[in-house]
């Protein structure tokens, strides 16, 4: 953490050539893990590119950060990264102006962090997690950081189970005392809701070309210097969606609404059917199933909670429950797939029984009956 630099007035950021003109604030999104919770569906797609109640999920995000204000965003890519430029381009669409900085090797949250600071002129810089979905109202976020003159502010939620996330204890006046990444014994329910406000000096401290974890190497230290790090806990709607039951529960959240995007305008329901979807009579869609563009839904088929990629099919009187079906996925008659993830092109015959975390790798070919849980074929 002593790094030196040139400062914000000798980097290549936005600012019009010849004027001292900064933005004053810019965002930072990671976007460079492999994903490897949601395998196979990352096999194809990196994470933040999954289709979420009809659109990449990192379109939430994106949306959340222009419906704040923030237009001068700069995407930390690493794995796959050349899909993002080519979906969002220059950004103009969502309206904000994104940059790419792509990691030759992958440098960790804190190393994707020093990578781009080359892209960052403002004072303040707020980074995120690209696979957080919330409704956090960012500016209070920045005002907090303001207010209370700290180098690092975190955005801090309180969660039932904090062993997987980084436990964050505070003090009576809002200082974070401590960051213990992924602890066994959290002391606390408190945890780091992965964004950040960053003072742009604090960032240039972090060591350049290796990898670095913010989480296990950054706060920590800065912590152990005694530095200013300030937390900013609310209880708006949030989830990490790493997992495949976070993210059909997270899916399902904003096809009923219960998650806010501005990225979704239409009525939010039982379930959501994109253009070009088929639903023959009878199927049942129900607790925020979404359809993706040319499934094809059969007869009597019944979807609770699903989450079906375009293209994918689901035969008559199959059911699926807080599953994912990838990409052109074929689901049998009267099979049955219940908390499980479905990879892209697999075809799961007729009467199969998939639960419980079953993860099916794409192309596979299950035959009639191939795989089952009970005995009654
Ligand atoms: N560019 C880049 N390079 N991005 C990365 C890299 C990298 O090497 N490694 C991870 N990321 C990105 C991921 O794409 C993701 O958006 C974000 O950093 C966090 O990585 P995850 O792999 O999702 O971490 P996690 O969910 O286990 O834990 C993190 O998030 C929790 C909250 O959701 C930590 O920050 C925890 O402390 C936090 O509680
Ligand atoms: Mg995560």
């Amino acid at each position: 953490m002593a790094q030196s630099d040139p400062g914000p007035g000798a980097s290549t950021g936005t600012a019009p050539a010849g004027t001292d003109e900064r933005p004053p604030v810019q965002a930072v999104i990671l976007v460079g893990g492999k994903g490897t919770r949601l395998r196979p569906l990352t096999l194809s797609a990196p994470k933040p590119m999954l289709p979420t109640a009809g659109v990449p999920f990192l379109t939430h995000l994106l949306s959340r950060i222009a419906a704040a204000g923030i237009t001068d965003v700069v995407l930390g890519t690493s794995f796959k990264a050349e899909v993002f430029e080519q979906h969002f381009g220059d950004g103009s669409d969502l309206g904000v102006s994104l940059r790419y900085v792509t990691e030759t090797e992958p440098l960790g949250t804190g190393g994707a962090i020093r990578n781009v600071l080359s892209e960052l002129t403002a004072e303040n810089i707020l980074v995120f997690n690209g696979d957080v979905l919330g409704g956090t109202d960012v500016r209070a976020v920045l005002d907090t950081h303001t207010a209370s003159g700290a180098e690092v502010t975190l955005h801090l939620v309180r969660v039932g189970d904090p062993r997987a996330f980084g436990c964050v204890p505070t003090d009576d006046d809002g200082r974070v005392t401590d960051f213990l990444e992924k602890t066994q014994d959290p002391p606390t329910d408190q945890i780091n809701a992965g964004c950040y406000v960053f003072k742009r000096s604090v960032i240039a401290e972090i060591p350049p070309d290796r990898p670095v974890s913010v989480e296990r190497e950054v706060f920590p230290a800065l912590l152990a210097q005694g530095r200013h790090v300030h937390a900013f806990v609310d209880s708006a709607y949030w989830r990490d969606m790493g997992t495949p039951e976070d993210f059909v529960h997270g899916s399902a959240d904003l096809v009923r609404g219960i998650a806010p995007s501005p990225a979704l305008t239409g009525v939010r329901g039982e379930s959501l059917v994109h253009d070009g979807a088929g639903v023959a009579p009878g199927a049942l869609l129900i607790g925020g199933t979404v359809v993706g563009r040319g499934a094809e839904i059969g007869a009597r088929a019944r979807l609770d909670g699903a989450v079906v990629f375009d293209g994918a099919v689901i035969e008559a009187g199959a059911v699926v429950e807080r599953s994912i079906i990838g990409f052109g996925a074929r689901i049998g008659p009267r099979a049955l797939v219940r908390d499980g993830v479905i990879g892209d092109g697999a075809d799961i015959g007729a009467r199969c029984e998939l639960l419980r975390g079953a993860r099916v790798w794409p192309g596979v070919v299950i035959p009639d009956g191939g795989v089952r849980f009970s005995t009654d074929v």
